[in-house]
């Protein structure tokens, strides 16, 4: 279905689509590059605290934009029991799994060259469709299920050529730090699925706007993300400074990452789950090729094989959609 909101004449819903795949591509770029771009390195829970900030600033002007375009005046305190009132409890899940998960993002993408970590990270696609019939008990049916398949297939060939040729854009190189990169990125793809699934249930279970959800997600996640800067980054960031190792890229990933999060909540209201990773995946192809000249990553036949694989197994995915895919599944839900 094409309803919901236009902008410039074009559903919201693809709209958000294409950005997401841009947003998708640079991110994964600009976050590997703040993390080689200077010899001091900034402390990413700091980078992980902001990037909370600035969506919950956000969020809080779009939910008083939406309570004076429907009572005609800013009314605060509507927007104050909004946030706070009845279920928001609920968000405190998806804010935890979600802090984590963008805090090992950071350690992956320091650890991983930018598309190894991006096609790997497409498991997400997997993990969200466990989640989905785990939590919202959906029914796949035999070709996603085979499509699934093929993208976990694509994803271990991408992961077979582990060429020198690659390691120059490696942080701090070694096999045990790639493994720990790895280790990172597959946590990073099981919280992701859990926190996606859960917030998409939440959101299509209620009346309260995303804009509403997502305060109470950047609220319930500054917690945590200052237990990262107190407890995790504590002793460097109280001897070197909360903006030690900043360059203007650092600040330009935590704003990708946070347009990033406002994209994800907008795809996941007006489309689901499953066309977010539609979208990332074909993100893949676009940061390997600007991966080739910027970071000199060396693409390899198993390389390009898996990637093919990836995008044919989300695309079939997308195909083999039934009339009623998880995300109408979920509304139904008390
Ligand atoms: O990789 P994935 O699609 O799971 O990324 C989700 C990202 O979007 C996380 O950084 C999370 O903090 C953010 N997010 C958000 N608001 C939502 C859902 C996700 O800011 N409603």
């Amino acid at each position: 279905s094409t309803s919901g909101p236009l902008l410039f004449g074009v559903p919201l819903k693809y709209v958000s689509l294409i950005v997401l795949t841009v947003q998708n591509s640079m991110l994964v770029l600009v976050m590997h590059y703040s993390r080689i771009v200077s010899d001091v390195r900034y402390f990413t829970s700091t980078a992980v605290l902001l990037s909370e900030l600035t969506k919950l600033f956000v969020c809080l002007y779009l939910c008083a934009r939406e309570s004076k375009a429907e009572s005609g005046r800013l009314n605060m305190r509507q927007v104050y029991t909004d946030v706070f009132g009845g279920d928001s409890w609920k968000m405190l899940i998806p804010a935890g799994l979600y802090t984590i998960q963008n805090n090992l993002q950071y350690v992956a993408v320091s650890l991983l060259d930018a598309a190894t970590f991006q096609v790997t990270y497409q498991l997400k696609i997997l993990t969200t469709a466990l989640c989905s019939v785990l939590l919202l008990s959906t029914s796949l049916g035999t070709m996603r299920w085979v499509s699934l398949c093929a993208l976990t297939l694509g994803i271990i060939l991408v992961q077979l050529p582990a060429s020198p040729s690659s390691a120059g854009t490696v942080v701090s190189g070694g096999a045990s730090s790639k493994l720990m990169g790895l280790v990172s990125v597959l946590t990073a793809c099981m919280l992701s699925g859990l926190a996606g699934v859960y917030f998409e249930k939440v959101l299509k279970g209620s009346r309260k706007s995303v804009w509403t959800r997502n305060v109470q997600l950047s609220l319930f996640s500054l917690p945590p993300a200052l237990f990262g800067v107190l407890v995790v980054d504590g002793a460097g960031v109280s001897s070197l400074g909360f903006f030690s190792g900043y360059t203007r890229w650092t600040i330009a990933a935590i704003s990708l990452q946070a347009f990033g999060g406002l994209l994800v909540a907008v795809v996941v209201k007006y489309a689901d789950n499953i066309l977010k990773g539609f979208a990332t995946s074909i993100s893949i192809v676009l940061s390997c090729l600007v991966s080739v000249w910027l970071f000199d990553f060396h693409i390899t036949r198993p390389f390009v094989l898996g990637t093919g694989l990836v995008v044919y197994a989300t695309y079939m995915y997308g195909k083999y959609s039934s009339p009623s895919p998880p995300a109408k599944a979920a509304s139904a839900l008390p």
